[in-house]
C-alpha cells in the first residue's frame, strides 16, 4: 500500500517545501521508494531539486488537463524526473495556477489528482505532495488523494487561527470526500531552541492544537544551512549530513515509518 502524504498549511513560508524535500530524502535514504509531487504553481520543490521550472515543457498541469478533459495528453507517469535528493519528482511551474479554474469546471473536481495517481499504476512506498499556501482546489485535491496529512508549523509563531481553519478543512474533507484521511501530525519547524527547551515547545504546541492531534517529537530547528542547501539544489541530508536539521528529518522519517 502506497502511503500518500500531503504536506499542507495555508500559511506561507512555514517549511512545507523544505519538509517535503528533506523528509523525502530521509525516507529514500532509509530504503523506501519515494515520489515527490510538486503541487504548487510556485514550483519551489521543482527548483529545490535542481530543476528549472520555467524550462520544463510538460508539468503536472498537463496531466490535470488530460484527466479533466479526458484527452489522450500526457499522464503523470510521462512526467517523472530524477531529483538530486533521490526520490522521483513530478514537476510544476506557474502554469499550474490555471488549474484552479479548470478544477471548478470539472465534474468531481476534488478527486482529479486521486484519479491521476490511481490510474498511473505507479508503485511507490511513499508519495509526498507539496501543497501551495492556500486552501484552494489544489490543496483540496491533495487532501482528497492523500492517506495522511503532515502539517508543518513554525514553532515560535504558533499561528493558531490558521491551524484551526486548516483542521476544519481537513475534517470537512474527511467527512465528505476522503474517509481514510488521517492527520499524521504537526511538525514544528524553524524552532529557535537556544531560548527554550524542546519539550516546552512541544508541550506548547500540544496545548494549542489539542492532545488528540500528534505533534512529532522530531523538531526542525532554525538553521541557515537549510537555505544554503536549497540554493545549492541539494537536500540537507546531502549538503550537511550530520547537521541537527538533517538528523531531525531522519528522525521524522523514523517516526513516520514506525
Ligand atoms: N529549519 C529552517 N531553518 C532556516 N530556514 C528555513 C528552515 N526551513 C525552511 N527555511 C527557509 O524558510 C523559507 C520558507 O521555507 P519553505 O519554502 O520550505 O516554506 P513553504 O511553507 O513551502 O513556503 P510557501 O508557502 O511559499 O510554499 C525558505 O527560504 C527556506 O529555505
Ligand atoms: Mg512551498
Amino acid at each position: 500500500m502506497t502511503r500518500v502524504i500531503a504536506v499542507a498549511n495555508q500559511k506561507g513560508g512555514v517549511g512545507k517545501t523544505t519538509s517535503t524535500l528533506n523528509l523525502g530524502a530521509a525516507l529514500h535514504e532509509a530504503g523506501n521508494s519515494v515520489l515527490y509531487i510538486d503541487l504548487d504553481p510556485q514550483g519551489s520543490l521543482t527548483t529545490s531539486v535542481g530543476l528549472e521550472p520555467e524550462e520544463i515543457e510538460e508539468t503536472i498541469y498537463d496531466a490535470f488537463k488530460t484527466t479533466i478533459y479526458e484527452t489522450d495528453g500526457c499522464k503523470i507517469k510521462d512526467l517523472l524526473y530524477e531529483s538530486s535528493a533521490g526520490p522521483d519528482l513530478i514537476p510544476s511551474n506557474i502554469e499550474l495556477s490555471a488549474a484552479e479554474l479548470d478544477l471548478l469546471q470539472a465534474t468531481m473536481g476534488e478527486l482529479i489528482l486521486k484519479e491521476m495517481i490511481e490510474e498511473s499504476g505507479l508503485k511507490y512506498d511513499f508519495v509526498l505532495i507539496d501543497c501551495p499556501p492556500n486552501l484552494g482546489g489544489l490543496t483540496i485535491n491533495a487532501l482528497s488523494a492523500a492517506t495522511e496529512v503532515l502539517i508543518p508549523l513554525q514553532a515560535d509563531y504558533l499561528a493558531l487561527k490558521g491551524v484551526n481553519l486548516l483542521m476544519r478543512t481537513i475534517s470537512t474533507v474527511q467527512r465528505k470526500i476522503n474517509k481514510r484521511l488521517r492527520i499524521a501530525g504537526i511538525l514544528l519547524t524553524m524552532a529557535d531552541l537556544r531560548t527554550r527547551h524542546s519539550r516546552e515547545v512541544i508541550e506548547a504546541a500540544k496545548e494549542a492544537v489539542g492532545d488528540q492531534i500528534n505533534v512529532f517529537d522530531s523538531i526542525v530547528r532554525l538553521n541557515v544551512q537549510i537555505k544554503e542547501a536549497s540554493v545549492a539544489g541539494e537536500s540537507i541530508l546531502d549538503y550537511a549530513s550530520q547537521s541537527n536539521v538533517a538528523k531531525a528529518y531522519r528522525s521524522l522519517a523514523k517516526e513516520l515509518m514506525a
